[in-house]
């Protein structure tokens, strides 16, 4: 998102005099490559491997299991900006799928630069978080040991009709994030919930929206999910002082909206000689899905103390990497910060498969 296109939006919602004033605050950092492995501690805990591969950001106490505690104690090491976001934040990975039927993990780029701050355009691998509150005393920060769930891996169809989406996929038009012109996920004809169908010559940016609305006692549920719930008029576009919706009576509790913005490279992949004779396209998620409609995003909160409360309620307004009285790290010690792989299995090569899918030659 690019930030004459944000204030644009802002600005429609009458909350210009308020970016970087009174209220609206919005952190965007980057967070670089955890690991790459194929488990899941919220969905599959302590199976190694679990059913799909997924790219994992955040601090280094990610592991196969992770009971309900403050992780943020037991994390040495954050690959975020922000050093004291020890949380953890992982989605399936991006496939090619070459006409002769193998498949190619797609490289993630760098974001573009937003707010004059180098923890989107220096990381390695990784994605951009947001995290956006209305202003002071708006939202209530999660808890330590708080996970949740947004997206259904098996899901293959688009999501109810005309809910908004809470995951979409952007064609960059051109090289430099030719497109990135407006806030994701909330124009149907920028942002599709299925991957787009031709190539992107700048390649394909995913947007994953969390639930904004807590019932306000758990910190799980057995599906990951119910603990938390979309605004009435689901998921509530990100823009403006209109971001937190309203919530159902069920889950009162406004929480943080926690956004993922990933850039995947697909660059090298679009000669259509490559693409299916069938003429569609050759891009599949690690879970073997080629819609994009069970695009997933898992999260796992670990900010140390109240640092994300203070950040939320940060009445001079936090934008980007920079935000009140929060810690920044180096982009060196984020690059530095990994674990090491649990599964170890190709998942870089040219593959007769995807890891833990059925042979599909
Ligand atoms: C990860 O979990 C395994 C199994 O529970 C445990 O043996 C190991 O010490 C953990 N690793 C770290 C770095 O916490
Ligand atoms: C399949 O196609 C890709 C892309 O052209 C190529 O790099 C790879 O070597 C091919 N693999 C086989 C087994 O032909």
């Amino acid at each position: 998102m690019r930030l004459p296109a944000l204030l644009a939006l802002v600005a429609g919602s009458e909350a210009l005099p308020q970016f970087g004033g009174s209220g609206f605050t919005m952190l965007r950092f980057g967070c670089s490559q955890l690991v790459i492995d194929r488990i899941d501690p919220l969905v599959n805990p302590g199976q190694a491997p679990s059913p799909h591969m997924h790219q994992v950001v955040g601090g280094d106490a990610f592991n196969t299991t992770m009971a309900v505690t403050d992780i943020s104690k037991q994390a040495k090491c954050t690959t975020c900006g922000y050093s004291e976001d020890l949380s953890n934040y992982w989605t399936a990975n991006l496939y090619f799928k070459a006409r002769n039927g193998t498949y190619k993990r797609v490289p993630q780029i760098p974001n573009r630069e937003l707010f004059n701050d180098k923890y989107t355009t220096g990381t390695k691998g990784g994605f951009v978080v947001y995290y956006v509150s209305p202003g002071k005393g708006q939202v209530t920060a999660f808890k330590p040991g708080f996970r949740m769930l947004t997206g259904d891996a098996n899901q293959r169809e688009k999501i109810g009709n005309g809910r908004k989406s809470q995951s979409c996929f952007r064609c960059y038009t051109s090289k430099n994030f030719g497109g990135d012109n407006a806030a994701p996920c909330a124009d149907s004809k920028l942002d599709t919930e299925h991957l787009p169908t031709g190539p992107c010559p700048g390649g394909i940016r995913s947007n994953i929206l969390y639930p904004t609305c807590w019932d306000g006692k758990n910190l799980d549920s057995p599906d990951h999910k119910s603990h938390v719930a979309y605004p009435v008029g689901g998921p509530a576009p990100f823009t403006g002082t209109s971001i937190q919706g309203t919530c159902p009576s069920t889950h009162p509790v406004k929480i943080p909206q926690i956004m993922l913005e990933i850039v995947w490279d697909t660059t090298q992949f679009n000669n259509k000689a490559e693409w299916p004779e069938d003429g569609s396209q050759p891009f599949v998620l690690s879970t073997g899905d080629p819609t994009g409609y069970g695009q997933h995003g898992d999260y796992v909160f670990g900010w140390q103390g109240d640092s994300l409360q203070r950040a939320m309620d940060e009445a001079k307004g936090c934008m980007g990497a920079s935000c009140g009285g929060l810690k920044t790290q180096a982009v060196s010690a984020g690059n530095n910060c990994k674990v090491k792989n649990r599964v170890l299995e190709d998942a870089d090569g040219w593959l007769t498969s995807l890891p833990g899918m059925p042979m599909q030659l």
